[in-house]
């Protein structure tokens, strides 16, 4: 059978949790590499959180998704067609596919990425956009100390497993803060965190004393909202709070939820600073390094969670904003089986 290239595109733009009315699935004939291009199958996209923000019409570090167009991913691919001197036929790359099976690439863009060093969707998780992100966040901008008390959100998941393991090869206590005992249990048990508290099910003002009872050095924040502002008081002298994400305001149908708690930073002289991965893109090699030794060494476990076909992305994409992911979320193009 002749493969044609299904594509997601975005149809409208969602208000509240994404429908399946916000989605187009386009059927369109495999592109043909001009000279100077190849063609690509992607094998494995990233389903990120982020994606929630660029399908809005707002200002943020990068442009929205136009409506009609591919929806942008990072994604793993493989050269099935060159006509360009760089890139040959079974080459494996990165770059931003987007939700597609096929993309035709002028070699901009674009980096090779070795199959044979790590699975191919490690690239999209520890060694990847999540990896990088918890590297930089939790030793950059929350300058990590050896000895801190160190509370991580959305703990279980791809960027907070990551930071925890981290703060925990780097000497500290860590705790973790994640939906349901399962994703606590194993962050005890397989990862080694120091203590967990199911924030769906603990009182999580209550917990954070029980288990820091000295307060926080450092509070790396993937969700926002009401955790944000429960952990806010628990701030030590010189706290920093490192602002990753906010996944509990990114389907808000009214305004963001602010932390009323803020003047914590003052009393304790504590700081809170957001920052995106790409502040730390001349340095990515030097993180890829470690954790690739972290991994060789058995220091860092990473979890991956492989969903399958490109067509379903739209409800891959809300089990990140209902708990139904563990670990990095990945969808698989199994047609490129
Ligand atoms: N700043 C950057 O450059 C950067 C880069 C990458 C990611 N991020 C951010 O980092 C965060 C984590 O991203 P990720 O890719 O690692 O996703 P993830 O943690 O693997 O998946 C999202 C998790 O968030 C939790 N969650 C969803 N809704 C929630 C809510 N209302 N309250 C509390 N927790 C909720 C769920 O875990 P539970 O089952 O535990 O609820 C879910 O599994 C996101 O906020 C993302 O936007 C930032």
């Amino acid at each position: 059978m002749t493969k044609g290239n299904i594509q997601v595109c975005l149809a409208a733009r969602p208000v509240g949790m994404p429908t399946d009315s916000d989605w187009e699935i386009r059927h369109s004939p495999v592109p043909v590499a001009g000279e100077g291009q190849f063609v690509a199958e992607v094998l494995y996209v990233s389903v990120d959180p982020a994606m929630r923000g660029w399908m809005n019409d707002a200002r943020s570090y990068i442009e929205p998704v136009a409506i009609g167009a591919v929806m942008r991913a990072g994604g793993i691919a493989r050269v099935t067609e060159s006509k360009h001197d760089g890139f040959a036929v079974g080459d494996h790359i990165f770059t931003m596919t987007g939700i597609q099976q096929f993309i035709v690439s002028d070699g901009k863009d674009i980096q090779k990425v070795d199959a044979s060093l790590a699975p191919l969707p490690t690239y999209l998780g520890v060694l990847g956009m999540t990896g990088l992100t918890a590297y930089f966040g939790i030793l950059e901008v929350a300058d990590l100390k050896e000895g801190d008390i160190v509370v991580v959100s959305g703990a279980a998941g791809a960027v907070g497993s990551v930071v925890g393991q981290i703060a925990r090869i780097k000497g500290c206590r860590v705790v973790g803060i994640a939906g349901g005992a399962e994703k606590c249990g194993y962050l005890i048990d397989e990862l080694g965190f120091d203590a967990a508290i199911d924030y769906k099910n603990d009182d999580l003002h209550k917990a954070l004393r029980a288990h820091c009872p000295k307060g926080v050095d450092v509070f790396f924040d993937n969700v926002g909202g009401d955790t944000l502002n429960t952990v806010l008081p628990m701030m030590r002298f010189h706290g920093r709070i490192a602002i990753c994400g906010a996944i509990s305001q990114y389907n808000n149908t009214s305004p963001v939820k602010g932390p009323s708690n803020y003047m914590s930073l003052l009393v304790s002289s504590a700081r809170m600073e957001g920052f995106v991965v790409f502040d730390f893109a001349k340095r990515y090699p030097e993180a890829i390094k470690a954790m690739a030794g972290w991994m060789a060494e058995g220091k860092l476990i990473s979890k991956d969670q492989i969903e399958e076909g490109i067509e379903n992305f739209p409800s891959v994409l809300l089990k990140l904003f209902t708990g139904g992911n563990f670990g990095k979320l990945i969808l698989k193009n199994t047609a490129a089986d």
